[in-house]
């Protein structure tokens, strides 16, 4: 035998919350009301700063017909879900390699949704998904946007939810939509909130706070803010060339504000919002664009 039993990494403590847990690693879903929120962008952020810190990473590109993340990341998979779910590969046969050793699970532009599998697909990939999930301590799904019942599906899999919104009106009454479903299907899944792309520490700061007066008020829910993320050039920059910013510009305004959210995911030490909001101070030391 080598290694050690599933049963055994099922008891080992990984920061889930109490229950049963379905799977063995913190499982992330990441998603948003409206699309180009930069959801991608931020899932592969976060994915690389925790393996940075030596966390086994996997991520799953869970948006199919649009898919995105290969690409985004310069990675050119030659077999992706399609071939899961078409029983052809299992899911361990189509992980790819990816920056800084985060693992990807590819879809492909062009399948149709999860919501046509039947049953047995859709059980062949949960155990397969249970099976990864048992060799790393995440697993991040980044999802497509809009209120689907695939969506919804992966995101009441998730032991999380990463709510991924911009400044933007439309995003913040999408997200709050986005909320108030999943809360109607289960009002305990803790639910992580995310501003993107905000061209000022204030405008995300509103945001979260509009956000959060409308779960408390009409679901009688919390968000726990996870962070805020600037719009920063060097995003581009590093989409242009198929590499994550994290990797390319570790120390952009974009990739320290990332390093910050993970600190929170971490739950190392809670960090204050004018500790975020230095993040639009700083000048990109260096390697600016
Ligand atoms: N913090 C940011 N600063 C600048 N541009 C950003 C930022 N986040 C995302 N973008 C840009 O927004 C676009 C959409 O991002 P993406 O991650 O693909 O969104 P989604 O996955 O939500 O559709 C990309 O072109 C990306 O470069
Ligand atoms: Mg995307």
């Amino acid at each position: 035998m080598n290694g050690q039993p599933a049963s055994r990494l099922r008891t080992l403590p990984l920061g889930r919350g109490a229950g049963a847990p379905l799977f063995a690693a913190r499982v992330v879903a990441i998603t948003s009301g409206k699309g180009g929120v930069g959801k991608s962008n931020v899932t592969a952020g976060l994915a690389m700063t925790l393996a940075s810190q030596g966390q086994r990473v996997v991520v799953m590109d869970a948006n199919f017909g649009l898919s995105n993340l290969d690409i985004l990341l310069g990675l050119s998979p030659k077999y992706t879900l399609e071939h899961v779910l078409r029983g052809e590969k299992v899911l361990e046969e189509i992980l790819l390699e990816g920056p800084m050793g985060v693992q990807i699970l590819p879809a492909s532009s062009g399948i149709q949704e999860l919501t046509r599998l039947d049953t047995l697909t859709e059980l062949r990939l949960v155990q397969g998904l249970q099976r990864v999930a048992e060799t790393v301590d995440w697993l991040l799904i980044d999802t497509a946007a809009g209120i689907h019942e695939s969506v919804l599906k992966l995101l009441l899999a998730a032991q999380e939810v990463l709510l991924v919104a911009t400044p933007e009106p439309t995003s913040l009454v999408d997200a709050y939509a986005m909320v108030k479903v999943l809360h109607l299907r289960e009002p305990s899944k803790p639910v992580w909130l995310l501003v993107n792309n905000g061209q000022s520490a204030e405008e995300c700061r509103e945001t979260i706070d509009q956000l959060q007066e409308a779960t408390e008020r009409f679901l009688g829910k919390r968000l726990q803010v996870l962070g805020m993320v600037p719009h920063d050039p060097h995003v581009l920059q590093a989409v242009r060339q198929q590499r994550g910013v994290v990797d390319l510009y570790p120390g952009s305004p974009a990739a320290r504000a990332l390093g910050a959210a993970v600190k929170q995911l971490l739950g190392q030490g809670s960090l204050r919002y004018d500790d975020f909001a230095s993040f639009w101070k700083v000048p990109a030391p260096g390697d600016a664009p």
